[in-house]
């Protein structure tokens, strides 16, 4: 039997797949090929925009994850926490495609870049200011408890160690991003490596090392004992 493959759907597009993903649109917005000054901008614009989409979903996970923790609903927190989680390590794998970049065919497109900085991004101040907002949701959650968090060793059966321990792990996707970028910008951009006056690489290295929830990482050590 033939499918009907007509569209349906309103909008742009000459199929409903096109009108609904809005496909037009979206692969109208990477330079084309008579505009570009070198072919890889295809490649660093794709890594970029894809990026930035995932960033969007992870956002949107953390935002809602952000309203389940104050509703007191911790599983459906902690699940949705893992998605934003998955969409960290993907952003994460994805940044390897700049491998094929290489510093001088890098340079040669600076000049259209104007001075923009992928410090800019977005996607990363939204998560980022979704990320703090958890931590704040999680606290309220902790001191309605009226006891102080130990995770040594973390109880699977109570929904706040299981909370707290993806939120140790969405911690660490974000400094394994920020890891991973760091090299990215070595072996691609050609700074200086850190400890170098001045290296912007003094900057991605000590980024690499910031923690959204320092306390639930030390709730996670053995109590120190003193003797
Ligand atoms: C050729 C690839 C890349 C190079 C050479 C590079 C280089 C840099 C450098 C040198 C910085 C330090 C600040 C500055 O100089 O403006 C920076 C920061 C940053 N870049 Fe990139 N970058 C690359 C790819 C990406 C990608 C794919 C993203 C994804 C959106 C990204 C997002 C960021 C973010 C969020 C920061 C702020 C630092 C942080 O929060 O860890 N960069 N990048």
């Amino acid at each position: 039997m033939k499918h009907d493959h007509s569209p349906v759907l309103p909008g742009q597009g000459a199929t409903d797949y096109a009108r609904y993903m809005r496909t037009d649109a979206l692969l109208s917005l990477q330079r084309s090929a008579d505009e570009v000054v070198h072919r890889d901008e295809l490649l660093f614009q794709v890594v970029h925009q894809s990026t930035e989409l995932w960033l969007k979903l992870a956002t949107a996970e953390l935002v809602e994850a952000t309203a389940q923790v104050s509703a007191d609903q911790l599983c459906v927190a902690e699940a949705l926490l893992a998605r934003a989680t998955l969409a960290l390590r993907l952003i994460t794998d994805q940044l390897e495609m700049l491998r094929y970049l290489s510093p001088v065919d890098f340079q040669s497109m600076q000049p259209v870049l104007g001075n923009g900085s992928g410090a800019e991004s977005p996607g990363w101040r939204d998560v980022q200011e979704a990320s703090r907002q958890l931590g704040r949701a999680f606290d309220k959650q902790l001191a309605a408890r009226g006891v102080p968090l130990s995770l040594c060793p973390p109880d699977p059966s109570d929904p706040l160690h299981r909370l707290a321990e993806a939120m140790v792990e969405w911690d660490e996707r974000v400094s394994v991003w920020r890891v991973r970028h760091y090299q990215v910008a070595l072996r691609t951009g050609g700074h200086p490596p850190a400890g170098s006056p001045g290296s912007h690489a003094n900057m991605l290295a000590k980024l690499a090392g910031h923690r959204f929830f320092p306390e639930l990482w030390q709730a996670r050590l053995p109590p120190t004992t003193d003797e």
